[in-house]
């Protein structure tokens, strides 16, 4: 049966393995063999099988039961790679370092240096970038986003954020208190960064569910129309915050449309606030695997940027960006075809043995660099033109777990609980129930 004219919401995290529920595609469904109207209606520029695991919700995995898994390159889409993506990483890195993945109609690049040098290169175009245009459109507002969140953070969101931290680690050593447990992923990594975007942005602090939730929900455009009257209350008196900055700005010597500003609050939200709830709750996961780094953190709270960057490294939320080879492009592994998709995987690239020492292993004290910068060695922000234009905040959201470990020391996995990442493009634990001492 064939329902026609459904707008597919086709998320981010698929496009471009980063943000972004909000692309939506005009299409057709075919409500019997979900795989093939996939297939029949990706645009162009979407990996066959990346639009497969939007359709088929969870059953985009293969079994590799009927596959030779000695003698075949591994896949992305094999079942073994969602339950644990890490060997199938270092066999990729070992034999097979520019290799076609079929299932994923994909080119995949997974050492340190094809990684960086993939995402550093322009003719690796993004399919449909987080910014959502085209090159030649990209700068500018690259831009203005980017100057709107160096005006803007961290130092006039630095007592936000950490007011923000303390009052969820509060509320978390209350439902400890009261019922021996709770969950980390609801209580804190969730609500923390639209809390601070939101206030980032200038939204009154009770709009941060909603937003987060017209961000995530399936209705959401690629645009937030609830924004509209604060976007003329800003236009009509300026305020000191992110929304009035980017009233404020000129794109070639034109003011930004209410769409354009909506399109990138929407953006910032989905790209700032999804990225890093993931990347918290694996930082929270490694620092209760490690009860030594946990302690070092809770005794010495400067510690914690260094191990927050260790976690970015070791365990980074985005395991595959999305580039699409407008000419052929040589990499030190071997040479793109024009024309191709190209999955780079910076999850791999960063626990690459070639680049990083005993790189599956969580150690706070690495040598000291500024991974939040643009010059971090780790990937976990991408690289290159298109690099994460959040790190300095995110950063700082980071930071502010060192409040928590003060509210809840010694934090430790309940009984029985095992935390189990999930997720093919973006991946992270869905829940980290913990108790600590009281
Ligand atoms: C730990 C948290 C975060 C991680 C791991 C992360 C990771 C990334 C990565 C890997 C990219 C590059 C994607 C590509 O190459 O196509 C990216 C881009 C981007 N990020 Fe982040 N991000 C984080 C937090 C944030 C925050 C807090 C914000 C803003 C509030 C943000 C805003 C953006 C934007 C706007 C882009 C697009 C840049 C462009 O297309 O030029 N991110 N991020």
């Amino acid at each position: 049966m064939t329902v026609s004219g459904v707008q597919w919401l086709v998320t981010a995290e698929v496009l471009n393995g980063r943000i972004g529920e909000g692309h939506w595609i005009e299409g057709d469904r075919n409500s019997e063999g979900r795989g093939e109207s996939a297939e029949a209606r990706r645009p162009a520029d979407v990996p066959a099988a990346a639009m497969t695991d939007v359709l088929t919700v969870g059953r985009a995995h293969r079994p590799t039961d009927s596959v030779d898994t000695c003698s075949t390159p591994p896949s992305l889409m094999w079942t073994q790679f969602e339950t644990n993506p890490f060997p199938v990483y270092a066999r990729l890195r070992r034999d097979f370092p520019l290799v076609r993945d079929e299932s994923l109609d994909a080119w995949v690049v997974s050492r340190y240096a094809d990684v960086r040098a993939a995402l550093c290169d322009p003719r690796l175009a993004p399919p449909d970038n987080t910014l959502r245009t085209a090159r030649a459109d990209h700068t500018p507002l690259r831009t203005v986003l980017s100057a709107a969140l160096r005006n803007h953070a961290p130092t006039n969101l630095r007592r936000t954020a950490f007011g923000a931290a303390e009052e969820l680690a509060w509320r978390a050593a209350a439902e400890i208190r009261r019922c021996g447990s709770t969950d980390l992923v609801p209580t804190f990594c969730e609500a923390l960064p639209v809390q601070v975007l939101t206030a980032a942005l200038g939204l009154p602090s009770a709009d941060a569910p909603r937003l987060r939730l017209s961000c995530n929900a399936a209705a959401s455009k690629p645009r937030l129309a609830c924004l509209e009257p604060h976007i003329a209350a800003r236009r009509s008196e300026p305020g000191d915050d992110l929304l009035s900055t980017l009233c404020a700005a000129e794109i070639e010597g034109r003011p930004l449309t209410d769409q354009e500003i909506q399109r990138m609050c929407a953006v910032l939200l989905t790209a700032g606030a999804r990225t890093t709830e993931k990347a918290l709750a694996l930082f929270l996961t490694n620092l209760v695997d490690h009860p030594d780094a946990q302690a070092a953190v809770a005794e010495k709270p400067d510690l914690v940027h260094a191990a927050w960057a260790e976690s970015l490294r070791r365990d980074p939320p985005t395991h595959v960006v999305f580039r699409r080879a407008t000419e052929a492009v040589d990499l030190p592994s071997g040479t793109i075809p024009a024309g191709a998709t190209v999955a780079c995987l910076p999850a791999s690239a960063n626990r690459d043995p070639a680049h990083f020492a005993d790189p599956d292993h969580f150690d706070i004290r690495r040598p000291e660099r500024d991974e939040f910068a643009a010059s971090a060695e780790n990937l976990a922000f991408g690289a290159g033109e298109r690099s994460c234009l959040g790190a300095h905040l995110a950063r700082l959201l980071g930071e502010t777990v060192s409040a928590l470990l003060h509210h809840l020391p010694h934090l430790r996995w309940t009984d029985g609980f095992t935390p189990t990442p999930q997720g093919l493009i973006n991946r992270s634990t869905p829940r980290l129930r913990v108790t600590a001492r009281p």
